[in-house]
């Protein structure tokens, strides 16, 4: 059975997006809902792991039994806490949609309306996948997530390279029923050794499985 085929490993799954501050009372972010993550956190948990989750600003319950989770806002906070906790795990699944910019510097106090034009200046966040990427050991596994809008496969692979994941699991911002916000969700798996998988639509907790199942065939999985 499949039931604790996940016993004793410990997986961190970051999710949900991040919001970076603009002033004390907005922030830029995306869409993202945390379902598919907190899917795959659910699977895990079944499946017998000992469950690590980051979360960024979501309005699901994450109380679930057995899952610890860490809440945070910011693409910066999130690195720190999945910083915090990587070197114990086995298994990490970088669901979050972090925002890739932030305001150089959040306002202390609420922007006043004045002129017809306002120019925020933006820096790059860190990228909270490739940096943990980098200190990936042999024994850990790496999944990852693509959200495209075209040219999908091109920048899948480009990133499963470039952030080190063993894995990298491709859903696109455009399919209907399929990415931010939606039950169910479409995917395409590729490994680093070349090996693919695609899905049916399917829901979000059936997509979980399915990922978990494909963790399974990565070649450092012992
Ligand atoms: O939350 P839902 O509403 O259920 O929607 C699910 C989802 C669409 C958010 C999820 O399936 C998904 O695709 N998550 C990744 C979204 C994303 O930001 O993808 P990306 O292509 O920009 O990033 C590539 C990878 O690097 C991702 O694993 C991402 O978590 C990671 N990353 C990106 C930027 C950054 N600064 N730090 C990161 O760790």
């Amino acid at each position: 059975s499949k039931k604790n085929d996940f016993s004793g490993r410990k997986v961190l799954i970051t999710l949900g997006p991040t919001q970076e501050a603009i002033d004390p009372v907005r922030f830029i972010s995306n869409h993202s809902s945390g379902k598919m993550g907190f899917a795959i956190a659910k699977a895990f948990q079944q499946r017998g792991a000992e469950v690590f989750v980051i979360a960024g600003p979501v309005a699901l319950d994450l109380s679930q039994k057995g899952f610890q989770v860490t809440h945070v806002s910011s693409a910066k906070e999130m690195y720190a806490a999945a910083a915090k906790l990587h070197a114990n795990i086995d298994i990490c699944v970088f669901s979050a949609a972090v925002a890739d910019y932030a305001p150089l510097e959040a306002a202390p106090e609420k922007i006043k309306k004045q002129d017809a034009e306002l120019t925020l200046k933006m820096v790059k966040n860190v990228d909270i996948a490739f940096e943990l990427g980098k200190l990936k050991r042999q024994n850990q596994i790496h999944v990852g997530f693509a959200l495209e809008t075209e040219n999908e496969e091109f920048h899948a692979k480009a990133k499963l390279d470039k952030k080190n994941f063993d894995l990298i699991v491709l859903n696109s911002a455009r399919e209907e029923g399929a990415g931010f916000r939606h039950d169910t969700n479409r995917v395409k798996i590729f490994h680093r050794d070349g090996k693919t998988f695609h899905s049916e639509l399917a829901l979000k907790s059936e997509i979980a499985e399915l990922i978990l199942d494909e963790v399974k065939k990565a070649p450092v999985w012992i």
